[in-house]
């Protein structure tokens, strides 16, 4: 019996090879030429009015904490709240800026519960992460009208939200900051990197400047007059090597055509998942925001005894993944274990079916089936 993995990414490995080679026959490989290019398909495609390329996700997270903290002159120590379900990617970024993670519980959408959040602010709250999991888009509506009345910025994770819409736009333009990834397994695949997208536009330049090195030029701009390579530049501040390169923009750009093709059969196969679990009500499935069109980056469920139900598929050769553990339970979260009951009960609880283009509707048949069978058979054995 063949394998099935949890993610397998598709890549249209001609065309992308030619993209590659076009920066390769331009001698062009780094920030600037196909990462310029990406930055407008990037525009275009999701309607957002800023993006600025970047190496990954992680770094645009970063930023998006750093410029922010810069801006509005917040102080050490004063609060981020986030959600203790996710890659630790979005907290470590609080704790690049000595600001202080503050753990708020998430909701029946896995994402951050706005009661929740609206307990945990204090005056010393500055900004709330929200991190989309999976691609749904949770209770963002009920943050973003918080975060506008008690005066906090709004960085939205939309690691696993690419193509996710809500009231029938792309998830992003209400943010103060959007941050995408493109990493291997994404939705739109490259083999790491990510965008930031602002809203204003101070803070979509500072950006450019900020991810290569402070310098207020880059070196491409540097060589469009004509092709005089002009070493007068400033550096106006401490910045950083965030920049995407045009090898990973050219990935993406090909990526970016096949997206909403991609995204909608992600659709079709959480639509199979649904309908072939609906019979077992040990197996837990999770709502999607309402009037929103998720990603569907992950199809997630969540039940009993997963770790022995986890045997069981890798077994019939099916090997599921788990979005995420409770980042308290990580010794260096760890101060705040307890806060977060649901994210605590979740992480017990949760598992990622397969899902990715390869899958067929026999292959999702057989997870549910094998699913199903190790759900019942843990029962019968009690
Ligand atoms: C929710 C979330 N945030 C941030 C990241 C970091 O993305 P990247 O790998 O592009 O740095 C990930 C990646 O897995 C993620 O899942």
């Amino acid at each position: 019996m063949q394998p099935i993995q949890l993610f397998v990414p598709t890549f249209r490995i001609d065309e992308t090879l030619e993209a590659i080679r076009e920066c390769l026959e331009k001698g062009w490989t780094g920030l600037g030429f196909k990462t310029v290019q990406f930055e407008q398909a990037w525009k275009d495609y999701t309607g957002l009015p800023y993006a600025h390329f970047l190496n990954s996700a992680t770094s645009g997270l970063h930023l998006a904490v750093a410029q922010l903290k810069a801006q509005e002159a917040w102080a050490e120590g004063d609060e981020v709240i986030t959600t203790p379900l996710t890659f630790v990617s979005t907290n470590h970024a609080i704790l690049y800026e000595d600001l202080t993670p503050v753990f708020a519980d998430v909701d029946r959408y896995l994402c951050l519960d706005p009661q929740s959040v609206a307990e945990r602010i204090t005056t010393r709250t500055r900004a709330v992460i929200f991190v989309g999991m999976g691609g749904n888009p949770g209770s963002y509506d009920a943050i973003r009208e918080l975060c506008n009345r008690h005066g906090l910025k709004l960085i939205l994770d939309a690691a696993h939200m690419t193509g996710t819409r809500l009231h029938g736009k792309h998830i992003g333009h209400d943010a103060d900051a959007t941050i995408f990834s493109f990493q291997a397994v994404k939705n739109l695949p490259t083999a790491d990197s990510g965008m930031i997208c602002w809203s204003p536009a101070e803070l979509d330049a500072e950006a450019r400047k900020w991810s290569w090195m402070g310098i207020n030029k880059d070196t491409y701009a540097r060589t469009q007059g004509g092709g005089a390579y002009s070493w007068y530049y400033d550096v106006e501040n401490v910045g950083y090597k965030y920049h995407g390169n045009s090898i990973m923009a050219a990935m993406g750009l090909v990526s970016i055509k096949y997206v909403d093709e991609d995204n909608a059969y992600r659709r079709q196969i959480a639509a199979w998942y649904e309908e072939l679990l609906a019979d077992e009500p040990r197996i837990e499935r999770i709502p999607m925001a309402p009037d929103s069109e998720p990603s569907r980056h992950l199809y997630q469920v969540m039940l009993d005894e997963r770790d022995d139900v986890v045997s069981a598929l890798n077994r019939a050769r099916i090997y599921p993944g788990v979005h995420y553990r409770d980042n308290t339970l990580y010794s260096m979260y760890n101060a705040a274990h307890g806060d977060c009951p649901n994210a605590a009960r979740a992480s017990d609880r949760l598992l990622s079916l397969p899902i990715h283009m390869r899958l067929t509707r026999q292959d999702v048949e057989r997870v549910a089936h094998e699913l199903k069978a190790a759900v019942r058979e843990r029962v019968t054995a009690h």
